[in-house]
This record gives C-alpha cells, structure tokens and sequence, in this order.
C-alpha cells in the first residue's frame, strides 16, 4: 500500500487548477443510465471512485470508452442485460445506491446491494428506499441486497425527513422517465445536485427548482444523449486554500466559482485569512498564524461536512481555542487521534470537539482512515516539523487526483512511497 511522506514546514505558494467534481460526477456518470443514446462526459476527474462507477456500469452491460488522459467518459447504455449492483462493489463505494433510481425508472427492476456503513457511520439508505416506493416500486431486502421493481415509476409528491444530497439525486433521477410529475421537497440544495441537473436537462430532462429546497420534475417516455462537462470541485478547492492556509503561504485554485465555497471563505476570513474571490478562482492569503473559530457543518449553504476534518488541521495550529461541531455524520471524527500523534490538543465531547491551538505540531507516522481524515492529516503534515509519513492513502486517491504533484508544485516537500 502507497504511504505519503511529508517534510513540513514548507510555505505554499502559487496557482494550482482543480479537477472535475467528484460528487457532481458519480451521479452524472450513473445518469448514463436513463438512455439508450450514448454521452460523453468531460472534466471527469481521474480518481478511484471514477474508476469503481465505470466498472459497475460496465458490469450492468453499459459500453464505458475512458480517457483518463483527457479526462473523458463516453457511455452508452443501450445494452443493458444486468440490473445487479453487487455488495463488493457497492461496498467500496457507496455512492453506488444512485444506481437505483435509473434502472428502475428505464428497465423497472434493480437489484443493489445495501452499502453498509463505512469509517464515517452507518449511512443508511431508508430516506431513497421511502421515497421510491411512493413512486410505485415494489422493495424487498433480501440478504443484505435491495430487491426493487415496478411497471412504471408514477409521478409523486416526496418530502424527505433530510436534505440527503444521494437521496435528492436518486429521486431526481428516478423522476425524469416517471409518469407525470415528481414534486421532491427538503431537497438537498448542494451546487452538485443543480450539476446533476443541468447534465440531466442536456439529455431532454424536465427539470426546476434544482438548488433549492423543492424541485419540480416532469416525467418523460424518454431521454435523449448528450455532451457534458463536470463543474470544479469545491472540496478540493477548500483543501488547497487550507494548505494555504496553514502554511501562512498564498495560493490561488482556479477553475471554480467562488459562491460554492462561500461558508468555508467566511470562516477562512474570519480566522484571519485574506480571500479574494475571482470570476472562476479564489485566492487565499494568511501573514499570521490562523485565529481559533468555531464551525458548525449543516447542509448546503452552510459550511460543508466535507471541509470539517481540513479545517480542524488548521485550528490545531490557529491561536486561541475552537469548537467543532459535525452535525451531519456520527463518526467523522476519525482524523483526530491522528492530529493528537502530531501533537494537537484536541478533546470530543458528543458531537463536538475541542480544539486548542498548539504549535509546533511535530511529524509522526499516521493512518489515514476515510478521504477527508486523510486530507486533514496531510494538512498537520504540512505544517509539522520534521516528516510525517501517512499510510493508507488509497483514501486520498478516492478524491484527489494527482494530491502530491498538485502540493509539490505549491513548494511542498511531499512524496508519494510505491
Ligand atoms: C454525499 O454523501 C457526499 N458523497 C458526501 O461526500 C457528503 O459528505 C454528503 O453527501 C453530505 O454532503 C457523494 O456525493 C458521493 P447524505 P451522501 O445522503 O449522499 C443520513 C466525500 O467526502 N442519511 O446527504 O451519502 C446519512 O447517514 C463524501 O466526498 C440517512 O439517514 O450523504 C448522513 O448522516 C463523504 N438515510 C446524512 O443523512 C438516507 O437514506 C447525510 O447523508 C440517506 C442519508
């Protein structure tokens, strides 16, 4: 297994691009899926996680072209003779539940296996399951797989109990090839889910209301093909301004908006950070150690759950003390008996943590234990004097292309040991 050795200390700076969103993408790459025509997709960003979904949708019979050079998919599902998503690819990636509302709403029978939980908690899938059930489909569970069918998925008004994004971009899907209208309210309102949208709109969807809380979706017989680019990816984006960030440096990630990181460029500012905020980029500055800020992670708009664990790196070395409080997932404090090996002061209590901004952090060997945990941890190694060598790092490279060669060219000193 791939460790990451890190020599700290270094102080980023420059430009760096972001690549394609992953969370805009594995749905957009399953939407594939609701037409016999094929699409072509660019900007896909080259991850693990891209790799698994093109895997899977072959499996279902799908003919997958991937140019990982020009980061490009081309799929066509005309073919489909398998509607079986099975438990140890599902297992791997859980963002493979999404498969479900588009064989249902094309072939009106699935049959994908529970995802279980993973580091970061139990997951579960009830708020999808609920939902397309008042769309017609029959489900069972059978030995840990769910078994669905229907004739026709019919239009339904579905409010979810939470803004789940996966459910949200399920029942999207499920909704463009159902009879009549699909009204979905507490929707999830992440810039990812207007992404899917709009890639669903090029393929003749009928669509409104995407990105905010109730979204309208008008059945129909059937979607056309299409050309599709994926947008920026936010969390990556957040990342590199934390590395930025916590090495007192100035970078600026080009290639996104700067409105769909605007939560965590607020607290940036008021931690002391200078943001500047471009047309596509956003550049972040910092002369002096950060100031200790409490965050709060809540759906979209607020400060996303996927930048908690990057910026409770920062806060290990910020002045004065923060509280962190993760309200969407159970468990997604695995980063921090890792950022306590570095050296940071760090107390949870439920749901919150306690952070105390010590320095120096010192480097130590780490684990990393989900993607974002990893992230965090290659932050603390970042700003740690001495090396840091973090193992298990086929997390990171579930999200981040390219990690050490993107750092490396901020002035890094990061390597990646085979
Ligand atoms: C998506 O996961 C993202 N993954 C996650 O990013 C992200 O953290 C999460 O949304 C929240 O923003 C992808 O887009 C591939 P949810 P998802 O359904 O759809 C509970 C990363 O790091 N829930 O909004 O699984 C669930 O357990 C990943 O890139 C139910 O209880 O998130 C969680 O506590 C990690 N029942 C909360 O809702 C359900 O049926 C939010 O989950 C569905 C969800």
């Amino acid at each position: 297994m791939d460790k990451m050795r890190i020599k700290g200390g270094k102080t980023l700076r420059g430009k760096v691009s972001v690549s394609g969103s992953k969370n805009a993408a594995l749905p957009i790459l399953f939407s594939s899926l609701l037409t016999a025509e094929p699409c072509v997709f660019n900007r896909v960003p080259t991850l693990q996680d891209i790799r698994t979904t093109l895997k899977l949708l072959s499996q279902l019979g799908a003919h997958v072209k991937y140019s990982p050079d020009q980061h490009k998919v081309e799929i066509s599902a005309k073919n489909i003779t398998n509607h079986e998503a099975s438990y140890d690819l599902v297992r791997t990636m859980r963002a493979s539940v999404v498969v479900l509302g588009p064989l249902l709403a094309r072939f009106g029978k699935a049959k994908v296996s529970l995802p279980g939980g993973c580091a970061i908690g139990a997951r579960p899938i009830n708020f999808h399951l609920a939902a397309l059930e008042k769309m017609g489909a029959q489900i069972q569970l059978e030995e840990g797989y769910v078994v669905a069918s229907c004739e026709r998925l019919k239009g339904a008004a579905i409010t979810f109990e939470f803004p789940s994004v996966g459910a949200t971009e399920n029942l999207m899907m499920a909704a463009t090839l159902a009879d009549g209208e699909t009204v979905l309210e507490n929707c999830a309102k992440e810039p990812e889910i207007v992404d899917l949208a709009r890639a669903l709109r090029a393929m003749g969807a009928q669509i409104q209301g995407d990105g905010t809380e109730t979204i309208r979706v008008q059945g129909k017989k059937s979607l056309h093909g299409c050309h599709y680019e994926v947008m920026g990816d936010r969390i990556e984006a957040g990342t590199y301004l934390a590395a930025a960030f916590i090495t007192c440096g100035t970078v600026e990630v080009m290639g996104l908006e700067p409105e769909f990181l605007e939560a965590v460029l607020v607290k940036f500012e008021e931690a002391g950070a200078l943001i500047s905020r471009n047309k596509n980029s956003i550049a972040l500055s910092s002369s002096q150690p950060p100031r200790g800020t409490d965050i709060t992670t809540v759906p979209y708009p607020g400060f996303p759950t996927d930048m908690q664990a990057q910026f409770m790196a920062i806060m290990a070395v910020a002045q004065g003390a923060s509280v962190i409080t993760e309200t969407i997932f159970e468990n997604r404090f695995m980063h921090v008996p890792e950022l306590i090996r570095l050296g940071a002061d760090i107390t949870i209590r439920g749901k919150s943590a306690l952070i105390r901004g010590t320095t120096p952090l010192i480097g130590a060997p780490l684990m990393a234990t989900d993607l974002r945990a990893s992230a965090s941890l290659t932050l603390g190694g970042l700003v740690a004097e001495g090396e840091t060598l973090i193992n298990r790092i086929y997390h990171l490279d579930r999200g981040y292309e390219r990690m050490e060669e993107k750092l490396r060219q901020l002035g890094a000193e990061i390597e990646r040991i085979k």
